[in-house]
């Protein structure tokens, strides 16, 4: 292409408003469309996308499931739940039309049939809403399920798609139990799609402040001179709810909070606080930068896991005033059951640059507030100034939610005559300095999807250096002999005393949510 046509290819209005990719029309076939992650999640943040004028009008979506339902009992319930679920009301003008995009189709996930009738239906979608042929697949169904509907998707032909289309599958956690199993599943997938083809989701990297922490870190010139152990003495990450198992047992007594949020979610915003900075924003370069910090994190010794990891669970107690019951007498929890509700650990990446520099993780079911942020602690100025005053450390937050921002504690001098220091911030929130709501992670997550961009979701040996790491805690506490304890908390506590002891030992202390 010359110049000249290059230049009359760029759309004025879109030009320096977004490096990002274009979503493509496309079929959207959601597995266990009658399940929770629709009805909460995925058909409102379609909704959003349509409302917000993101989404290509030709989107269609197929619900696949076992239940009977005609597509008018379908999108009724679909409408039902957005406007339950949805971040901002729905309107009817736009319900009318992203309704009539909705389609069903029943069939067990095991009878090919089923498949057959599914592609002619795809086919008759793409003659008469233009969805080009191009397929994006969501598993929201438990990973038993994850092969017999591959088999039978590759058995009708749908893996593949027809030149100048595309076929993809977004894939939702958990993805696996541990490596061998995490290894088994990106086998069974890879046996029908291809990693270019395969999304698996973690949906903390689809939140806005996520995304941010590579512009706080990349465009801002002051941060990454400092952002190294010269400068820094310890990180925090805090994922804490208020709520509890909420009618999961079913999941949660098999995964416990170490596999639920750690393996996955935490890891990956550790990753994105302590990677290099990769040579461009391609998906593989960024992928690349991350897979090292997971690789560096230094692995545990079975004998080190009590003395780096604290599990809990929580006991019976009082959430906002109101009485909530033992994590054991909840519905379907096996009463004398071991599964952590609750995590802290301390652990090192093996760098340049961040050797020698702790960090440490909570996680926490029915903890007193619900938040996730990071903070990174600076070390302390030199205590020779100031009357040997003894002043706090410089403390960057990033609030990942809610109210999503960043602040700076600084030390000032306190107005008057004596010389009094006293720790101050300056803070940013995105709800002001934006005037918007930021979209729902979901959103952000199908349109990269559509558009073909991978960056936000995490590679196969992403997820399989997670595993390694997360195994050696695992096999530990399940071990016969010498597990480490179990401690409990009251619900509506900070967790155990022993999470708080492991950051006292090293003369350090959680920071106040
Ligand atoms: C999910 C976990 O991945 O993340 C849940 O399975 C957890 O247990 C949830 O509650 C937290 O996500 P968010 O976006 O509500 O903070």
């Amino acid at each position: 292409m010359n110049k000249a046509s290059e230049r009359e290819n760029v759309n004025p209005l879109r030009e320096g408003l977004s490096t990002r990719a274009v979503p493509q029309p496309c079929s959207v076939v959601i597995f266990g469309a009658t399940g929770d992650l629709a009805h909460r999640k995925l058909i409102p943040a379609l909704y959003n996308l349509a409302a917000d004028g993101e989404l290509p009008p030709a989107v269609t979506v197929i619900g696949f499931a076992r239940r009977e339902k005609s597509d008018d009992e379908f999108r009724r319930e679909m409408e039902e739940a957005t406007r339950k679920f949805s971040r901002q009301p729905v309107r009817d003008e736009i319900w009318k039309t992203f309704g009539e995009s909705i389609f069903y189709h029943q069939s067990d996930f095991g009878d090919e049939a089923g498949y057959k009738s599914l592609a002619a239906k795809l086919d008759k979608i793409d003659k008469e809403r233009g969805t080009r042929g191009n397929r994006l697949f969501y598993f929201a169904v438990a990973p038993d399920q994850f092969e017999p509907i591959l088999k039978h998707i590759k058995a009708a032909g749908l893996n593949e798609a027809r030149e100048g289309s595309w076929a993809r599958v977004i894939v939702e956690k958990p993805f696996g139990t541990d490596l061998a199993s995490a290894r088994e599943l990106n086998r069974v997938v890879h046996t029908s799609f291809a990693e270019e083809q395969t999304y698996r989701i973690d949906h903390f990297l689809g939140k806005e402040t996520a995304q941010n922490i590579l512009v706080l870190r990349f465009a801002n010139a002051i941060f990454e001179p400092l952002w190294n152990t010269r400068y820094i003495d310890h990180v925090q990450i805090t994922a804490a709810e208020t709520l509890g198992v909420e009618g999961r047992a079913g999941y949660y007594e098999g995964a416990g909070a170490l596999r639920d949020m750690v393996q996955n979610h935490l890891l990956q915003l550790l990753c994105l606080i302590a990677m290099e900075a990769p040579t461009d924003l391609g998906a593989d370069n960024i992928r690349d930068e991350k897979v090292k910090v997971v690789g560096s994190l230094r692995r545990f010794a079975p004998n080190e896991v009590a003395n780096s990891v604290v599990r809990g669970q929580y006991a019976e107690g009082a959430i906002n005033g109101k009485p909530v019951p033992a994590y054991r007498a909840e519905k379907n929890v096996n009463p004398n059951s071991m599964t952590d509700t609750f995590v802290a650990l301390r652990l090192n990446i093996d760098n340049w640059r961040w050797w020698d520099v702790p960090i440490y993780m909570r996680v926490g079911k029915r903890l007193p507030k619900s938040g996730t942020e990071i903070s990174v602690h600076f070390k302390k100025a030199p205590l020779v100034l100031f009357n040997k005053q003894s002043t706090e450390e410089n403390v960057l937050v990033i609030r990942i939610q809610p109210d999503e921002g960043i602040s700076l504690r600084m030390q000032a001098k306190m107005p008057g005559t004596s010389f009094r220091i006293e720790p101050v911030k300056m803070d940013f929130h995105y709800g002001t300095s934006f005037g918007k709501a930021s979209p729902e992670a979901y959103e952000r997550l199908l349109l990269d999807a559509m558009s073909g961009d991978a960056t936000l979701f995490a590679r196969r040996d992403e997820v399989e250096q997670a595993w390694t790491f997360i195994d050696v805690i695992e096999n530990a506490w399940a071990a016969k002999k010498d597990a480490p304890e179990l401690f409990f908390y009251p619900a509506g506590s900070w967790g155990p005393e022993e999470a708080d002891n492991l950051l006292a030992r090293d003369g350090r202390a959680w920071r106040r949510l």
